[in-house]
């Protein structure tokens, strides 16, 4: 019986005031809801000199364990290396990635002194658990350390072909330290394919058919495990009193006019401007009564220090203001653009009073937004998503109409196309969707990684039967030389 340590860049716990869209900290607060655990990682705050322990906070069966950044790791780890470096380069960006040599330092750093910070925590019966391209290091440092528990590493973001991944000044040193772990997860066979072809071709390793990676002495597991959604606790939000009240706000809003809804955080990989001009092209040739329809667009900001967000902020209210002033009528605006975070409620709200969902990203690990949105529609009335074929959630959810990010017109079409499908249809998309939710949520998610990665240990245990526990068996929280929880 393990107790379930979650580690990433950033913890957010149930009782934080920010509004979270979609990604790891959803999903991560979600598996953790049901299993109890740890979350250990980055505060959010910056300071001065952050304390040399991480400080200790818990609710119900979750103990969270958080530390500061210095404003210098703030600035090298998080904006420099993790998002100008890897986030562009794991988003098929290269155009955007910008390398330097003391940013890799830092984040090396980070995860070391991270990892330095955890150690006290861990009980030596702990199935450590580690999130994201902030972190990739870190379980190698925890193995440096001494630390023998079973340790795996999830990718939330796409993983791009080798010939991208060689760009990266460090790769070879970057990408060694995800053979320290027991277990690498992706979110699709894409993601994983491009991990073995860069194995054997960067590395003169070998990769068994069922994901085993021999290279560099080392032998691990790796596989395919697409994160899901807390399918019913989204399905119960949107017909909880405040989405109803929400959702009855906006449709008295619309005076009868059609929704169509895009939520995402402000980021180039979402499409947000190739969306924005589709609908522009959708009012040049929408058939039947151009005002007849809004689009909602939720912006929340992220990342504003790292230049290219800021640049993109300035171009999409510039665009979003030109269709306005090239479309409005006196008493109609085509489109509500929001640059501010609302919450899930609030969400499931808008989303069920939508006709049509836009989830159009360039590229995409996953895209919670796209399964939140079908979860939260009316069985009687439901919207259709319309989603980009580079998010992984399509491939999961092949009944949205699936669309390629970068064609205008295609996106357009497929806007037309569902303002005009019949309601018959509307349900049958809808509901096949939501079964697969309900059936890959994020409770299978968690329990198929962690009853793996438990797998794979106790392979390795050698023949020391039962060591590793029963698969999947987590107890919530257990003791530490400090305890955690
Ligand atoms: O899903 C990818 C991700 O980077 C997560 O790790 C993160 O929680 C989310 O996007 C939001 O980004 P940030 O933590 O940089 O605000």
């Amino acid at each position: 019986m393990k107790r379930l340590v979650i580690v990433s860049n950033r913890v957010m716990p149930v009782t934080s005031k920010k509004v979270m869209v979609g990604g790891l900290a959803a999903g991560v607060l979600a598996a953790l809801r049901e299993s109890g655990g740890v979350w250990f990682g980055w505060s959010g705050n910056v300071s001065e000199s952050p304390a040399a322990e991480p400080v200790l906070t818990s609710q119900g069966r979750i103990s969270y364990l958080t530390c500061d950044l210095n404003a210098r790791d703030y600035d090298q780890y998080y904006n420099g290396f993790a998002n100008q470096n890897l986030w562009p380069l794991f988003h098929y960006r290269l155009d955007l990635t910008n390398f330097e040599r003391d940013w890799y330092e830092s984040y090396r750093r980070v995860n070391q002194d991270m990892a330095h910070k955890l150690l006290p925590y861990l009980t030596g019966d702990d199935l450590i658990w580690v999130h994201d391209y902030h972190m990739i290091p870190f379980g190698e440092e925890l193995r440096h350390m001494g630390v023998a528990d079973p340790i795996g590493f999830f990718v939330h973001t796409p993983f791009p072909p080798a010939d991208l991944l060689i760009t990266l000044p460090c790769h070879e040193n970057l990408f060694r330290s995800l053979l320290s772990y027991d277990l690498v997860g992706f979110q699709t066979a894409n993601d994983l394919r491009n991990f073995h072809d860069y194995i054997s071709r960067e590395t003169g390793g070998t990769v068994d058919p069922d994901g085993t990676v021999h290279a560099h002495g080392r032998i691990m597991q790796s596989g395919v495990f697409p994160i899901g959604i807390d399918t019913e606790d989204f399905v119960a939000l949107g017909e909880t009193h405040e989405a109803q009240r929400q959702a009855q706000r906006l449709a008295q809003s619309l005076i009868g006019r059609d929704l169509i809804v895009g939520v995402d955080r402000t980021d180039y990989s979402k499409g947000l401007l190739t969306r924005l001009r589709a609908f522009e092209l959708l009012l040049e040739t929408y058939p039947i009564d151009r005002s007849r329809v809004h689009l909602l667009q939720v912006t929340p900001p992220s990342r504003e220090a790292v230049p290219e967000y800021a640049r993109m902020e300035r171009e999409l209210d510039a665009l979003s203001g030109h269709i306005n002033g090239r479309f409005a009528e006196f008493d109609w605006v085509p489109i509500r653009y929001i640059h501010r975070a609302y919450n899930r409620r609030e969400l499931a709200g808008f989303f069920r009073v939508s006709r049509v969902g836009l989830v159009t990203p360039s590229r995409d690990g996953m895209n919670l937004v796209a399964k939140e949105y079908v979860a939260a529609q009316d069985p009687d009335n439901p919207g259709v998503l319309v989603l980009s074929r580079f998010a992984g959630a399509a491939r999961q959810m092949d009944r949205a109409l699936v669309v390629n990010p970068f064609d205008v017109y295609a996106i357009s079409e497929a806007i037309q196309e569902a303002l005009e499908m019949p309601l018959d249809e509307r349900k049958g998309r809808w509901s096949e969707m939501l079964e697969d939710l309900r059936r890959e949520d994020i409770d299978h998610w968690r329990e198929s990684f962690v009853s793996k990665l438990v797998a794979v240990n106790r392979k390795q245990a050698a023949g020391a039967a039962g060591a590793a526990g029963a698969a999947g068996a987590l107890r919530a929280v257990g003791g530490g030389k400090k305890r955690a929880g």
